[in-house]
């Protein structure tokens, strides 16, 4: 038997304290687990600042490993039946954990939105994972939980009022309210990055079936425009994450077997309103998206923002920022003519308290639920998706169905 059910890796960083102490918040009776990362006397520091208000985090064991020590990854995923992993850029310290976890049948979940990097896990492990039954979990944070989840949400709410799937879904996202870390601004530029130094990566995050090897179907790159969406009745402008989610969940619907057919579309913008003044914000949020996509792309200017318009490593939205914060997202499918609609609502900052939220419910959901035999290199919606209906509106994520015509 192994020594932990679960053990968390990256504790010390800003998202993986979070990760933490979501799990002391809601407890799940049982659990045995344990808090990693490389420096043991951090990781004593951050076990005495949780113990201060959960007195249950001293008992935490600690186990101190280099996620670039591939004889270390070894070790510690031999300890545990399942690793959460916060410790990014993925891309730069993520490769080894991946492959110990599939060497040794560990299951694995992360908050990668790294496209590139989820794409080289699939080509490299993903056959080996399925004969190893190991689980790995990509995107499992606001990366793209609420979006994966939700439209299979809408899918069964479809199939239960319809007797069929909806056959194409987009997602509109609504009020949102929150901030960056510094890791998610590091993963971002490295992302930047090995675009300049590498043009097959750009063509491959263009392409939207990036992560179904050899998939095609009836949609083409997300969008830069500005449009109108009647589905919705909003204006809508790019949404920074769709490049991530749109694969994440047409990956979904691949490992599940493609029950939505073969012609299922998705799609997904961010929703500013109607009328002249959702136009004008729509306008204004492509322009500053732009902007945004300069600074990251452009090495001189990365480093003049970080630090002074966007955060360091280590550092993040505050306590009061992260809990004043919420997200909306409205999924619409449609089916001859006929909708179906249905809300995300997510309470807390989304890429932090919501995200450490999600991601620890989706660890316990690997450590601790009954769950179909699927393995290899996954998503969260084609292993967890009926558990995380379950799970999350006990954390603050609702699926609420609005209205059939
Ligand atoms: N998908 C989403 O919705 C979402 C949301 C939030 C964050 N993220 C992602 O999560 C990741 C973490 O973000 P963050 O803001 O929490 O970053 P952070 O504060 O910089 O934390 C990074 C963590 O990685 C650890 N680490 C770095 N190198 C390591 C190594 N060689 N071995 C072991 N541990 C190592 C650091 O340990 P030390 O303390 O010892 O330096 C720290 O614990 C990023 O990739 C970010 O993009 C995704």
């Amino acid at each position: 038997m192994r020594d932990f059910d679960l053990i968390l890796f990256g504790v010390t960083g800003y998202t993986g304290r979070l990760v933490a102490e979501a799990l002391l918040e809601y407890p799940e009776p049982g659990l045995r687990w344990a808090i990693a990362g490389r420096n043991e006397e951090k990781l004593g520091q951050v076990r005495s600042a949780l113990s201060a208000r959960f007195p249950e985090a001293e008992g935490l064991a600690i186990v101190v490993a280099d996620s670039l020590n591939a004889q270390e990854m070894g070790d510690l995923v031999q300890r545990t039946r399942v690793v959460c992993t916060t410790v990014g850029p993925y891309t730069k310290y993520g490769d080894a954990l991946v492959a110990a976890c599939v060497e040794h049948g560990t299951d694995y979940c992360d908050l990668t939105g790294e496209v590139s990097w989820m794409r080289k896990n699939i080509d490299a492990h993903h056959e080996a994972a399925k004969a190893g039954q190991s689980r790995i979990v990509h995107a499992a944070g606001f990366d793209s939980i609420p979006f994966d989840i939700g439209v299979i949400a809408l899918q069964k709410a479809a199939v239960e009022r319809w007797g069929a799937p909806a056959t194409s879904v987009r997602t509109a996202t609504g009020k949102m309210k929150g901030g960056f870390s510094g890791g998610t601004v590091a993963s971002m530029g490295l992302m930047f990055d090995a675009i300049r130094s590498d043009r097959s990566v750009l063509r491959l995050m263009a392409n939207p079936y990036a992560l179904v090897p050899g998939g095609s179907g009836p949609d083409r790159n997300d969008s830069r425009a500005v449009s109108h969406w009647s589905t919705h009745d909003v204006w809508t402008a790019p949404f920074i994450m769709a490049g991530c989610n749109t694969r994440v969940v047409r990956r979904t619907h691949a490992l599940l077997g493609y029950p939505w057919g073969e012609d299922f579309s998705y799609a997904e913008a961010m929703g500013t309103g109607r009328g002249l003044g959702g136009w004008m914000k729509a306008q204004s949020i492509r322009l500053g998206l732009g902007a945004l996509i300069s600074i990251m792309a452009i090495p001189f200017l990365r480093r003049m923002a970080v630090g002074t318009i966007l955060p360091n490593p280590g550092e993040g939205p505050s306590e009061a920022e992260r809990h004043a914060g919420m997200y909306k997202a409205h999924v619409v499918g449609e089916r001859s003519g006929e909708t179906i609609r249905l809300d995300v609502i997510g309470e807390g900052d989304p890429g932090y308290l919501s995200t450490s939220r999600m991601l620890a419910q989706t660890a316990v959901a690997l450590a601790c639920d009954a769950l179909p035999e699927v393995y290899g290199v996954l998503t969260p919606g084609s292993v967890v998706g009926e558990q995380l209906m379950e799970r999350l509106p006990r954390v603050g994520v609702r699926f609420a169905l609005r209205d059939v015509n």
